[in-house]
Formats: structure tokens, C-alpha cells, sequence
């Protein structure tokens, strides 16, 4: 997307300051991945490199990484407390750009089949406290030049409870980089017992309430969000609502703590515009833009030969591509969408996901009763995301709760019109389709409060009824798909934060 003149010169100025920065994550598009937290640790990092900051990825080599990647060169050995094996790290790029990442190199920890957390049967590794420790020390010692690379980073930038121990250890180090700690969702806290705290030998100093001690328990996430230098998260109505009870999992007091100390803000996610463009995308069959928008429908069509549904242009057709957890309301969607097709309602749903096993079944319940109208496929594809989100006309995002959420900008961008909860990221990004908004041509989607079958069902009734007026539709689909989510402005947002750590340090 061509920069503005204003945004060129921000551009300008932020390339004159380059900042060593090291991000931290457990997992990165699309070198590993559960869910957004790849996303945005892959599409961040790519955008501060495009502002010419010498960003540097540190990540664990997990088995799927490294049969991705094939042969990475050695660049240090170290020797971390706690562990007899030395570990090494390796080097290797960021697919299709230059951004470089460091890959923590421990196969008693990471050379492992499943998924970064899981097992193949789905259930957390054993080890998964002494694993991300392990990952947490190397990150200290490349962070303080133990590792010997010769490159010390200013800023080293967590994300999430696997990488709360890297500030705390790094309270303890002196000179030490500027630490920023992300909460991309407070739901995953990294809790373990004291025996584990005690089998880690982490330093006793720790141990506190102002620590990382969490009612008897050890909490990776507290060690974020006590020492980070500054802690973030991934919308600024999620960065409020976790200092509330309903959202803080009896963490909302030192939340909101730090937030009147200015130590908490909010940063709203961008996505990949180069990834996630409907002229481009390397998945879908048809690429449309806002000047013609006709080929969307043969994506429509294709979709519903994919899941072997009636094709059909006037029939409403939603998506879902989601965990199938209880966060993003998955219940809410089969109850509220159950409503609809039993009154006899033209929809049909298209759903990808994976996730717990009950609402599996009850999915697969759904479209035993309803084989025409529901099309569902579990586990993980990429290619079919790109689809669903080309081919559907509404995304169904109904969480109880939302740090940020991706896919209902991914769904802007396609014109697929999400329907929401106005809760966390997905208040700050889509717009309801009040008669107001849409008489100022500022709706973007449907917003619902209370996260019931009730309130979701009205909505969805609401929804089919804006699809019977195609010209009203359109007007919708064409203003969501002119918003800008690149990451310029949150990019800038987070240089903007290094840059006063660094100065106050
Ligand atoms: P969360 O991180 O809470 O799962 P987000 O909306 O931030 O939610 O990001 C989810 C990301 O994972 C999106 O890129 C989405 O397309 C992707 N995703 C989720 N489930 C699947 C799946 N089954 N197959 C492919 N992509 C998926
Ligand atoms: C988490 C959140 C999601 C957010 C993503 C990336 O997985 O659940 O809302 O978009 O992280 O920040």
C-alpha cells in the first residue's frame, strides 16, 4: 500500500533512529503456529525491519521449524544455570523477507513431534514450565551478550507467558536492555507448582507477591508483568478490561496498578496486508478489489462445492475459522445459528477449526442435522482460511472475550462482514451497522453486547435481514474493505514506546 506523505515522513524519522530489538516469541508464522500470536510475531517484526530497525527474532527450534527451515548454521554455544546440556543457537531468516531469527537450539526440549505446547493428543507438555524457562535463560544471555554474538539488543520485546521470565530475569542483571512485556491473552498464564519453581533453580529473589509467586503457585505471566519496563496489550479496550475482575483471572490488581503508574497500554494489532489482500491472495481462485467486486461470488461458489453445500448466490453464507474454544464463543454461534436453520432461515455455515473435542461433536451434531446448509472441516489449514474468508459473505466472531482477534480485520479486507462481540479488539475495529453509522457510510459489521444465544440470535437475524437489500450490503462491504489495518500506525506506536524506555534507562 503506497505511504501517505505524513506517514512517509514519520517513516523517514523513525529509520534516523535504529534500535537494536530483540522479540521473543514461541511461536511465528509460518515457521510455527496455534493462532495469532504467530501472526503478529511474524507481520510486527517485518514492519519495524520495513522502518530500517535492526529487529532480531529469538524463537525455540522446534522439530516443525527446523524440518522447514532444513540446515541452519551454528552461531554460538552457551552454557545456561540449570542445565547440564549446552544449547545452541542457530540462524536463519523469516521466510520471504530479511528479518532475521535466532532459533534456540535444545532437542531434549524442542526436536519433538506435536505442537509447541501439546502433545499429539492435545494435552499440555509435562515440561512445558522447564522447556520455556530453558528458552527464557538463552533469550537473558543473548539479550546481556553472554552468548557471545557481538550485537547486545536496546529493547528486548515478550509476548505472552512463555517469554514472562525473560524480563524478571533480566531485573537481575546489570547494564540490562529496556524491557517490554505483550499480553496477547491473559487466559494462558504459564502456572506451576513451587516444586517446579524449586526443580527450575530460578533465584530465590523471585519467590515474592511482588514477584512471580501467584497464591503459592509460580506464574510465568506475573514475571511479565511485574518487571517488564512497560507492559502492552493488543487493543486499547483490552488493556482496560483486564484491569476489571471479569477479564484479569486475579491479576486486574496489579493490572490496573501499573496502568495508573502509565506502565500499561494498548496497542491494537496490524495484519499483513500483503498476506491478506483479496487482488493478491495466492489461495483463492477469484481476486477481487473494491472496483470489482464480482468475482467474490464465484469464491462463494467454489466454497460451497468445497463443502459440498447448494450452491447458491442468495443464500447468507457464514464463516467461522477459530480455536474452538470457549473464549470465541463457539457455543453462542452453534446454539444461535441452530435457531435460524430450525425456523427455516436461507443460511448456511462453513466452519474450519480444531480444538476441544465437545464442541466438535456438537458441530458435527449440527450438520447431521442440517447437511445442507453446514460444511465443516477440523484442523488446521491455511489455503482454507483464505478461502472462507474470500468466500463467505459474514464472519461469525462472537468471543466472550478478545485481546485483539485477526481474523475480523482479515474479514474487513475480504468485504466478508464480521459479526462480533463488542468486547477487546474487536470493539476497536469494527463498526456497527447502526442506522446512524450506516447512514454516515461508517459501518463496517454487527456488534452485540451481551455474549448470549439471545443477543446473538437478534444480531444474526438483523444480519440476514441488511443481505436482503444487496445495495446496502454492498455500501457496507465497500467500506469495510477500504480501512486501513496495515501496521504503519501501531509499528510507529511501538518504536515510539522503545524509544522512551531507552531514553529513560
Ligand atoms: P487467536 O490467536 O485467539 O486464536 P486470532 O484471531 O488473533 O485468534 O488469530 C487466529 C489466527 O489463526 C488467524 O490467522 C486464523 O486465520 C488462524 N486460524 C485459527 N484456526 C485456524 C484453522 N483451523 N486453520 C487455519 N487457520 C486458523
Ligand atoms: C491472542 C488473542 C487474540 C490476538 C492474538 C494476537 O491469541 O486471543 O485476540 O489477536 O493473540 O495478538
Amino acid at each position: 500500500m503506497p505511504l501517505s506523505v505524513y506517514n512517509w515522513v514519520i517513516v523517514q524519522f523513525w529509520e534516523s533512529i535504529v534500535r537494536k530489538i530483540l522479540f521473543a516469541s514461541s511461536e511465528v508464522h509460518p515457521l510455527i503456529k496455534t493462532g495469532g500470536l504467530a501472526d503478529v510475531s511474524a507481520s510486527l517484526p517485518l514492519a519495524l525491519s520495513q522502518m530500517q530497525q535492526d529487529i532480531r527474532i529469538i524463537m525455540p527450534a522446534y522439530r516443525a521449524t527446523l524440518q522447514q527451515l532444513g540446515e541452519c548454521p551454528l552461531i554460538a554455544t552457551v552454557k545456561l544455570e540449570g542445565y547440564h546440556q549446552p544449547v545452541h543457537i542457530l540462524q536463519a531468516q523469516l521466510p520471504d523477507s530479511d528479518v532475521a531469527v535466532l532459533l534456540v537450539d535444545s532437542p531434549e526440549h524442542f526436536d519433538r513431534d506435536g505442537g509447541p505446547y501439546c502433545d499429539t493428543q492435545g494435552g499440555d507438555w509435562a515440561d512445558n514450565a522447564a522447556r520455556f524457562a530453558l528458552f527464557c535463560r538463552a533469550v537473558v544471555a543473548v539479550a546481556t551478550n553472554q552468548a557471545g554474538l557481538d550485537w547486545q539488543p536496546d529493547v528486548v520485546h515478550c509476548n505472552d507467558w512463555q517469554t514472562g521470565l525473560i524480563p524478571a530475569l533480566l531485573s537481575l542483571e546489570r547494564p540490562r536492555p529496556a524491557t517490554v512485556f505483550t499480553i496477547h491473552n491473559m487466559a494462558y498464564q504459564g502456572l506451576f507448582s513451587r516444586e517446579v519453581f524449586e526443580m527450575l533453580d530460578l533465584p530465590e529473589a523471585l519467590w515474592q507477591i511482588e514477584g512471580i509467586e501467584f497464591y503459592g503457585m509460580m506464574s510465568f505471566m506475573k514475571g511479565g508483568l511485574v518487571y517488564a519496563d512497560h507492559i502492552t496489550s493488543v487493543s486499547p479496550t483490552y488493556a482496560q478490561e483486564i484491569c476489571h475482575y471479569e477479564y484479569g483471572y486475579g491479576l486486574e490488581g496489579l493490572l490496573a496498578l501499573r496502568s495508573e503508574q502509565s506502565r500499561l497500554s494498548g496497542i491494537v494489532n496490524g495484519i499483513d496486508t500483503q498476506e491478506w489482500n483479496p487482488q493478491t491472495d495466492k489461495f483463492i481462485g477469484h481476486h477481487y478489489s473494491i472496483k470489482n467486486l464480482r468475482p467474490k461470488s464465484l469464491n462463494k461458489k467454489a466454497l460451497q462445492q468445497h463443502f459440498f453445500l447448494p450452491e447458491s448466490a442468495e443464500t447468507l453464507m457464514f464463516g467461522m475459522i477459530s480455536r474452538l474454544v470457549s473464549q470465541k464463543g463457539v457455543d453462542l454461534t452453534i446454539d444461535a445459528i441452530h435457531r435460524l436453520l430450525a425456523e427455516g432461515k436461507d443460511i448456511q455455515l462453513v466452519c474450519l477449526g480444531s480444538g476441544e473435542a465437545g464442541f466438535e461433536q456438537d458441530l458435527r451434531v449440527l450438520r447431521a442435522r442440517f447437511p445442507d446448509r453446514v460444511g465443516i472441516q477440523f484442523g488446521y489449514d491455511e489455503a482454507l482460511a483464505h478461502k472462507i474468508e474470500a468466500g463467505v459473505d459474514a464472519f461469525l466472531m462472537p468471543s466472550r472475550f478478545e485481546p485483539c482477534g485477526l481474523n475480523q480485520m482479515y474479514s474487513l479486507r475480504y468485504g466478508t462482514l464480521p459479526v462480533v462481540r463488542n468486547t477487546g479488539g474487536l470493539a476497536d475495529t469494527v463498526v456497527d451497522a447502526s442506522e446512524e453509522n450506516r447512514k454516515q457510510m461508517l459501518a463496517t459489521g454487527f456488534k452485540f453486547t451481551k455474549p448470549t444465544v439471545e443477543d446473538l440470535y437478534d444480531t444474526l437475524l438483523t444480519v440476514n435481514e441488511l443481505f436482503s437489500h444487496p445495495r446496502l450490503w454492498r455500501r457496507m462491504m465497500l467500506t469495510a474493505m477500504v480501512q486501513d489495518f496495515s501496521w504503519i500506525n501501531s509499528a510507529q506506536a511501538y518504536l515510539h514506546l522503545y524509544q522512551q524506555l531507552v531514553d529513560n534507562s
